[in-house]
């Protein structure tokens, strides 16, 4: 487990760029944490450190799902606050993000449809701080994070 404190904006954009030079095609990243804990924020600057600086990425609240090609790497970006069921998943093309990186908003919704090898980034903020905690899934992920 590692703790990364989240002072402001540019240090989340920092961690989201050490980050990036972590992951693999293939790789799930669990974002926990509840409304306004910096979730979005920090895809965005994930998504933004692969693709470039101009990239908009807007918020997949109400789409669910936004995807994007970085190069050879295909990134999926999923809210799931708005599904009801993880039967849901099938339709929004969940099965097929295996060779690419996923980032999952609200990922207790899908429910056992989560992988099992997976890094779950948790954010919470308190009146003082906000903080990232990082937990690796699957030993590949466990000794992945003490990279970064
Ligand atoms: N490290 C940070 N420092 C200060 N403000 C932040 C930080 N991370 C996120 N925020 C702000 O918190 C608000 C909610 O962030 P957002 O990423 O939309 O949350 P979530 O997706 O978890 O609901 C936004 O206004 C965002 O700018
Ligand atoms: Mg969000």
């Amino acid at each position: 487990m590692i703790s990364e404190p989240l002072t402001d904006l540019s240090t989340t954009r920092l961690f989201a760029q050490r980050l990036a030079r972590l992951v693999q095609p293939g790789d799930f990243i669990a974002l926990r944490g509840g409304l306004g804990a910096g979730k979005t924020t920090f895809a965005r600057f994930l998504i933004s450190a692969l693709m470039g600086e101009e990239t908009v990425v807007p918020s997949p609240t109400y789409t669910i799902v936004q995807t994007y090609n970085a190069g050879d790497l295909e990134i999926f970006h999923f809210d799931l606050y708005r599904i009801e069921t993880p039967d849901e998943l099938e339709e929004l093309g969940w099965d097929d993000t295996y060779n690419g990186l996923s980032l999952v908003e609200w990922p207790q919704h899908a429910d056992d449809r989560l992988p099992r090898n997976r890094l779950d980034i948790e954010f919470s903020t308190s009146t003082e701080s906000r903080t990232a905690t990082l937990v690796g899934h699957g030993e590949y992920w466990q000794s992945r994070i003490n990279e970064l």
